[in-house]
């Protein structure tokens, strides 16, 4: 009998590209969404692909607890506030993986392990560009290796863009990370935003400024390093020092409820224009550092962003439909390894190395 995989937001920009990449792994994907006429256009061009309409998140945990599909991919942010019900009506029947990628929203999905051990499914949280792309460079960097003692990843994504608004679900996710305090967990404290800016020659010889962003990564980092000490950059944290000297007085304002909504709101109706990805690959790199003084540092190179997210969320779910995960609550490289992403148009390259060996 064939799998049954539902995607949450499949029309959103993230949920048609993971149909796409479900369909390209022999999955024919469920779409889930809010509005049936936009579900049918998606699904039109989604082969194989059948849809559910659900008016909200609450609906969707009602549809997934009524029909019970193998694994759900939840893309509909901001996580700290979806994930938890829909895991809820996912247990103890179905996988559930999203794509979240700030702190609170990895770090609540993360502390559900026990749960979902206990009801034998698998949780997957930050199954996207975002987190697995570093995630996967600090897991290769530290097999085999001690505990060590401090650990920099650095994100560097390239998407294209469609002509479109924002969107509530990314704007939400943008203003909650940006506002968020980045609670220290275990010991860990977050880096402040605009933190510890840097130049990084890429392998292909590129240079390309990056600065602390306080993102899942960090936690991702943490968790495969045992480093007490951890830095998330990414070249999409403002760099120039008249940002990052005004940027403490937004993120206070953000802080404040009635600014964040009305920022969400705002930014959701913002469009932006078409644009080719800026850069023809996305970079995740890391470098690591141990007590005896010793350090390795790596990089994962793909194309698209976007693209890479989608694969790499298909091809978890793929793989948990298959019956390979292990009960319990993952990030992707934690779960599948630092090969996981070789399974997605990605390729990891020691500093310098341009084509791997
Ligand atoms: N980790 C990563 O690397 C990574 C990569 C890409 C995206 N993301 C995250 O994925 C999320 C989606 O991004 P996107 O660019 O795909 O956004 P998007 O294009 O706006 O799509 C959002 C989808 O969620 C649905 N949705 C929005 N609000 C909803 C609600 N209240 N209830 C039910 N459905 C709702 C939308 O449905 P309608 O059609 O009904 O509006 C749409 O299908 C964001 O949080 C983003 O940060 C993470």
């Amino acid at each position: 009998m064939e799998s049954k995989v539902w995607v949450l937001g499949g029309t959103g920009r993230a949920g048609r590209e993971v149909a796409a990449q479900l369909v390209e792994r022999g999955v024919h994907p469920v779409l889930v969404g809010r509005n049936a006429a936009r579900l049918a256009e998606v699904a039109a061009r989604v082969p194989g692909a059948t849809t559910v309409a659900a008016a909200s998140t609450d609906e969707m945990a009602e549809r997934i607890r009524h029909e019970r599909p193998d694994v759900v991919i939840n893309t509909v942010g901001p996580f700290a506030e979806t994930a938890l019900p829909l895991v809820r009506a996912c247990l103890p029947t179905t996988h559930y993986v999203d794509l979240a990628n700030d702190v609170d929203a990895l770090s609540a999905l993360l502390d559900l392990g026990e749960e979902a051990a206990a009801a034998d499914r698998t949780l997957v949280s930050g199954a996207g560009f975002g987190v697995a792309a570093t995630e996967s460079v600090v897991v290769k960097l530290c097999e085999g290796r001690p505990p060590a003692a401090d650990v920099r990843v650095d994100m560097l994504p390239s998407l294209g863009m469609e002509d479109g608004q924002v969107g509530e679900a990314l704007a939400a996710t943008l203003v909650d990370g940006l506002a968020s305090p980045g609670r220290s967990r275990g010991g860990l404290a977050a880096p402040r935003l605009g933190d510890q800016p840097m130049t990084l020659t890429l392998p292909d010889g590129s240079q390309v400024k990056t600065a602390g962003l306080p993102l899942g990564e960090l936690v991702a980092a943490h968790r495969a390093s045992g480093a007490p000490s951890v830095i998330s950059a990414s070249s999409e944290a403002p760099t120039s020092p008249t940002v990052r000297a005004v940027l403490p007085l937004g993120v206070a304002l953000l802080r404040i409820h009635a600014v964040r909504s009305f920022a969400k709101r705002r930014l959701a109706q913002v469009r932006v224009k078409a644009r080719e990805r800026p850069r023809e690959h996305s970079w995740g790199h890391a470098r690591v550092r141990w007590a005896d003084g010793s350090t390795r540092e790596g990089w994962l190179r793909t194309g698209d962003a976007q693209i890479f997210t989608g694969a790499l969320a298909a091809e978890v779910a793929k793989r948990l439909a298959a019956g390979e995960g292990r009960p319990g609550a993952y990030t992707p490289a934690a779960l599948f390894g630092p090969t996981l992403v070789e399974s997605c148009a990605a390729v990891h390259l020691a500093p310098g190395e341009l084509n791997p060996r």
